[in-house]
């Protein structure tokens, strides 16, 4: 692993959530996107929320890469993501609100899955269904288009480029989905305003070969940030199964989403809360259900950006972001909404589980299991001192310092940023 820990300087940097989402993996993106000469999105759909704020302007992304924001830098929606054509053009309508020209910056893999309006309903259904609601997915349509996939049934982004054979395609797939799920939908609507997009995206060249784009730029020296989409906790392998998503949102996604050897990747920075967030249901061992959690929830904001559902809070948890470490070889650690902790008198921070009584070294599979841990808590001292206006860790209150030492010593890895606010300044690059 490169000596280059906060990624400032390297080849090749993943951005990883390490808990369960929402830790605010967009403003490192887009801090380091500046410095990158491409910016690539590897895993998920539009169910992830990237939200920016620079120059006063709040921008939401869901699908498209952070890197937009920067006229140097290229942007690629990999392989590995599945796409709503529709939902990108609404996200492109919103950079052409604000005159961010984004010509020629923005290409997307013809490897990626479409997500279509039959694959939509299947979400909408399979979350009417009472077995399935548990499960709290955005209904962006990305189960059942990671289904299409496995089953050979899905539609890639470049089937566009032969519009006849997209055709069999696409109403082959709209077959399936009315003989075994008896969903109909109005394919004629949609194929009007797939055509219509499709005739953009090909005139504009955007449908492309990222493998060897992104290979290809490698060996001009250009510099990738891999930017990841939900986190850890939520992967379809790693996470609290079945509470997660359907992509591979580890390090190792980077490789099958992008078509990257895993050599190549040369940083990998973990995006950590200061505390920890869940939406919907499944265990979650750290949970705070007293007033400290409410006030968590209400000063972070912790309402989803895609679903404005209300975010589960609780205290740091490392055994979580032990596992993470396991599976991703963080080389450092982004601590972000550290000034949401400010004000509260003390601080915990979850050391172990135990299972049975006894401290057990492993996430549990089982999330009967996992229900079943009881946590191990150290206590830290809080601070009152608004930190908002910090620049250099030496500026934070020493009980602050002292956590995130203690971090620090915890995981055994670096804590190289460190979040104060939700401003793309608010961060302190800590050496
Ligand atoms: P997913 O990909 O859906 O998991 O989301 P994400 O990790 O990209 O989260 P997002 O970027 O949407 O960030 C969540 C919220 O936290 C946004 O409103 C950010 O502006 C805000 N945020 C990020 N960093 C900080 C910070 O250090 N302090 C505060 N107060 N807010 C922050």
């Amino acid at each position: 692993m490169s000596k280059c820990v906060n990624g400032l300087k390297s080849r090749l940097t993943a951005i990883i959530g390490a808990q369960w989402g929402d830790e605010g993996k967009g403003k490192l993106v887009d801090i380091l996107a500046e410095k990158y000469d491409f910016c690539a999105r590897f895993n998920g759909g539009a169910n992830a929320g990237h939200t920016i704020v620079v120059g006063g302007v709040k921008y939401a992304f869901h699908l498209l890469p952070c890197g937009i924001l920067y006229q140097t830098c290229m942007n690629v929606i990999g392989n590995g993501v599945v796409v709503n054509i529709p939902t990108m053009f609404e996200e492109l309508a919103q950079l052409d609100k604000n005159k961010v020209d984004y010509t020629g910056r923005l290409v997307i893999s013809n490897r990626a899955h479409l997500v279509v309006d039959g694959l939509l309903e299947a979400d909408a259904k399979s979350e009417s269904d009472s077995r399935k609601k548990f499960l709290g997915t955005t209904k962006r349509g990305i189960g059942p288009t990671y289904s299409a996939k496995a089953l050979r049934q899905g539609l890639r982004v470049g089937d566009l480029l032969l519009w006849d054979t997209f055709l069999l395609k696409y109403h082959a797939l709209n077959a399936k989905l009315r003989e075994q799920e008896g969903i109909q939908i109005d394919t004629q609507k949609e194929i009007n305003t797939l055509k219509e997009y499709r005739d953009i995206l090909v005139n504009k060249n955007m449908i492309v070969d990222t493998i060897s784009l992104i290979s290809n730029a490698r060996k001009d020296g250009k510099r990738i940030l891999a930017e990841g989409a939900n986190a850890t906790m939520l992967d379809i392998d790693y996470g609290t199964y079945p509470y997660v998503t359907s992509s591979s949102t580890n390090v190792g996604g980077v490789c099958t989403g992008l078509g990257i050897p895993p050599s190549a990747i040369e940083t990998v920075i973990g995006i950590v809360k200061a505390y920890t967030t869940r939406v919907g249901e499944g265990p979650f061992p750290t949970e705070l259900t007293n007033e400290t959690g409410k006030y968590l929830q209400k000063t972070g904001h912790e309402f989803g950006a895609t679903t404005g559902r209300p975010r589960r809070c609780g205290w740091l948890d490392i055994p979580i972001l032990r596992y993470s470490i396991q599976i991703n070889g963080h080389s450092s650690i982004n601590l972000t909404k550290l000034d949401i902790l400010t004000g509260l008198e003390e601080i915990k921070i979850g050391v172990n589980y135990l299972l049975n009584g006894k401290v057990i070294d492993y996430i549990p599979a089982q999330l009967e299991d996992l229900a079943q841990v009881q946590v191990e808590y150290m206590t830290l001292k809080g601070w009152k001192q608004d930190i908002s206006d910090c620049k250099i860790f030496s500026d934070l209150p020493i009980e602050a310092q002292n956590y995130v030492k203690k971090i620090e010593e915890l995981l055994g890895i670096p804590v190289s940023w460190i979040g104060n606010g939700p401003q793309r300044e608010k961060i302190i690059l800590k050496d």
